[in-house]
């Protein structure tokens, strides 16, 4: 019998609650099915109850998704259990995850709850789950932080009702790997019927720790789930980072021994696809999946990996989805060709309209640009005129005049509603005047908070990604551009994240 640890991704739910890293229901979608590519054993895919816009969602990626197990966030109370299982009813495969808080300051503080009406209400809503479905986790909130002894009583009374996974988060990236790890030994060790569960980990990373948490909470604690996240996303530093820890298991399976579901060669589109959607850029020296994971500058590594590539490579490029060849099109590529591309980078495209849609976009990029890198294809299409044609505000076409010791103008053409609008400004530079000249029209009001400009891939030639967030009445958006003319990205961009802005409903936090 083989040990297999169980990979849960909750980006879509956690990774989310992170400020501007909203995402829209197609967002989510194209997301979802990377996910299922990578094969990750189960998807949380958001939090039903909190809002109209969430329980579709849920529901939308339960309806499509038939590999990985679909799961949603629930409180633990039968408005939101009932609602999550609705949600969750045309999955192939669901999960209810319950959590409520166990740790002393958050039941007086947070609930206004004493101990024992805490462990009533954990034992009765699982309770009222089980009726609902088979597939039950139960999260004790802030439960690194909290009392053993509690902690003990609550899960062994939720086990006994009939929860099949007991997740100990360490919410606030509070733990040490070595404690942590003993931690949830020690609750295996003492709750009696712990073996009828499976132990899972999910831990922020406010210190830095959250791989190295979650590890110790599998080698140490005998955890065989391990909660985690694309690009480590999440609420303030973010939480344990599938890419890392997936790659730590399997590279050294000589000391953890356990297999695993994950198709690894799915994990860069995913980081990408995370990364362009929502606009957090993966720093260049990210373990696995930064720009300079597997790039050896120093003439002595070079030449050792020359000879043989395990003097300084641990692990393989080409198993996290690096490709060995760069440029993969170019001006004279036909249709199938980039189809053919596109499906090795894992992009399902949804109909021949899109994939059209995509192929015009990449015959008109290859005219201006002479080698087509998979970045760049990346970028394309994730580039939201390719697939969403239907949004409030789309980019058109624009022009601008700027020359040194003169003010620049620029004038966007755009659409609002599928009728086309001119703006006009001029700016303290040339993308200055080009949002401006959106805002003539718009009028949102909302407030500047990140403006970044990265190179796809890394000369002048390459193109511009451009990233901005909004903030207005308390909402953050995140909207990114690409274009080699970083003035068209920004404009690009900034209507992004205009569409994002008003589209977004209000919703219950998850923490908090
Ligand atoms: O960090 C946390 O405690 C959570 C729970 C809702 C599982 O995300
Ligand atoms: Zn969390």
């Amino acid at each position: 019998m083989t040990d297999k640890l169980i990979i849960f991704d909750t980006t879509l739910r956690d990774g989310e609650q992170s400020p501007g890293a909203s995402m829209t229901r197609d967002e989510k979608l194209r997301i979802a099915r990377q996910l299922e590519r990578l094969r990750v054993d189960v998807i949380e895919a958001g939090f039903a109850a909190s809002s109209n816009g969430d329980f579709e969602c849920v529901k939308a990626i339960a309806e499509i998704i038939k590999e990985s197990t679909i799961c949603s966030l629930a409180r633990a109370n039968d408005r939101d259990i009932s609602r999550a299982a609705e949600a969750l009813k045309p999955a192939n495969s669901g999960r209810l995850h319950l959590f409520l808080a166990t740790s002393a300051l958050h039941m007086e503080k947070k609930l206004r709850m004493t101990p024992d009406q805490v462990f009533e209400q954990a034992r009765l809503s699982v309770r009222f789950a089980r009726n609902l479905m088979s597939d039950i986790e139960f999260s004790p909130e802030d439960g690194y932080r909290s009392d053993p002894d509690f902690l003990c009583r609550v899960i062994e009374a939720v086990i006994n009702e009939g929860a099949t996974t007991i997740n100990v988060p360490d919410t606030v990236g509070y733990a040490i790997p070595e404690l942590y790890g003993n931690f949830i030994k020690n609750l295996r060790e003492r709750i009696p019927n712990s073996d009828k569960a499976v132990w899972s980990v999910h831990c922020h990373n406010d210190l830095g720790m959250a791989v190295a948490n979650s590890l110790a909470g599998v080698k140490i604690g005998g955890a065989r789930q391990v909660e985690c996240t694309i690009n480590g996303l999440g609420e303030r530093a973010g939480n344990c980072s599938l890419e890392e820890v997936v790659m730590a298991v399997k590279t050294r399976k000589d000391y953890f021994g356990l297999d695993m579901g994950i198709d690894t060669r799915q994990i860069l589109a995913a980081s990408r696809l995370v990364s362009q959607t929502t606009g957090f850029v993966v720093q260049p020296n990210k373990a696995v999946v930064g720009a300079n994971a597997f790039a050896h500058a120093s003439g002595i590594h070079q030449d050792g990996v020359l000879k043989a590539r395990d003097t300084y490579e641990i692990m393989r490029a080409e198993d996290v989805g690096w490709s060995a060849n760069k440029i993969v099109l170019g001006k004279l590529s036909g249709r199938n060709a980039f189809k053919q591309r596109l499906q090795e980078l894992g992009v399902a495209m949804e109909s021949e309209t899109d994939i059209n849609n995509a192929f015009i976009k990449f015959k008109d990029l290859a005219d201006r640009k002479s080698d087509i890198f998979d970045e760049d294809i990346l970028a394309l299409v994730s580039d939201e005129s390719v697939t969403h044609s239907n949004e409030q505000y789309g980019f058109v076409s624009l022009s601008q005049h700027s020359e040194t010791g003169e003010r620049p103008q620029a004038c966007v053409i755009f659409t609002v509603a599928g009728t086309e609008v001119k703006g006009e400004s001029d700016g303290n530079g040339p993308v200055d005047a080009s949002l401006k000249a959106i805002e003539t029209h718009v009028k949102s009001g909302a407030e500047m908070v990140l403006y970044s400009v990265n190179a796809i891939s890394g000369s002048t030639e390459s193109q511009g990604e451009v990233t901005v967030r909004l903030q207005n009445s308390g909402r953050v958006v995140n909207g990114v551009g690409s274009d080699p003319d970083i003035v068209v990205a920004s404009a690009k961009a900034y209507l992004s994240a205009l569409n994002k802005l008003q589209s977004k409903a209000d919703r219950v936090a998850a923490q908090g």
